[in-house]
């Protein structure tokens, strides 16, 4: 591996596990709204925006709604949501990602957030990470969510390196399709580990150090 410089790291799923939230906040207003929705159509919502994630759970509704109406949607669905994230403490980024964070930065690399997230800022401060990266690119500073590389071309730029220096990692199909498309390499976990685009495949999040394990030397 050569010419490595930066990481860019996905947040929901990768740095922290805020999946589960997303799926109790979406399920209750499906509930509410009586609306079918499972962890099935849940896994279709990695790294997809919040408007576009309720456009995917509304293809199980039958009748149909205005733009307002899907707002107050997406809202309440917030809403929940950050009750959740609310609970988060520092604990909640196990000591296996923060020491690999760490050890990257002690190698010279530079740390970036590539998330589709409006909250990533509010989940970061709550995990006491939000000084800890280099940039942070969310769905605050986006217009186009993944699969387009925009969150991730910001990021490189945000840290000033080229795209082709960057590792993106990820655990959404959609996100590992933005890296790609962005020239970036990507690295995946979890979800997105049995995809075939990915270039990298990590078992563990520390498996990264072994990922750069010589590249020090070039
Ligand atoms: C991504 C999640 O990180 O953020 C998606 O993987 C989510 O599931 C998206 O829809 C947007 O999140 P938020 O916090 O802006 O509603
Ligand atoms: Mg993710």
């Amino acid at each position: 591996m050569k010419n490595v410089k930066a990481f860019i790291f996905d947040l929901d799923g990768v740095i922290v596990f805020t999946d589960k939230f997303h799926y109790q906040a979406w399920k209750r207003m499906a509930d509410r709204m009586g609306i079918y929705f499972d962890e099935t159509v849940n896994n279709r919502l990695r790294g997809v925006s919040r408007m576009e994630s309720l456009d995917i759970i509304l293809e199980n509704y039958e009748g149909s709604l205005s733009q307002e109406e899907k707002k107050a949607l997406a809202e309440e669905k917030k809403a929940s949501y950050r009750e959740l994230l609310n609970t988060m403490t520092p604990q909640d980024v196990s000591t296996k990602v923060r020491r690999t964070l760490e050890q990257l930065r002690e190698k010279g690399y530079k740390l970036a957030i590539g998330s589709s997230s409006k909250n990533a800022p509010f989940i970061l401060e709550k995990v006491g990470l939000l000084d800890f990266f280099d940039a942070i690119s969310d769905g605050n500073n986006i217009t186009n969510s993944k699969p387009d590389p925009e969150v991730f071309l910001k990021a490189a730029e945000y840290l000033g390196e080229d795209p082709q220096n960057c590792i993106v990692v990820e655990d959404a199909y959609a996100g590992v399709d933005a890296a790609k498309a962005g020239g970036m390499a990507a690295a995946a976990i979890g979800d997105a580990a049995s995809y075939e685009k990915a270039d990298y495949v990590l078992e563990d999040f520390s498996d990264l150090l072994k990922l750069v394990s010589g590249n020090e030397d070039q």
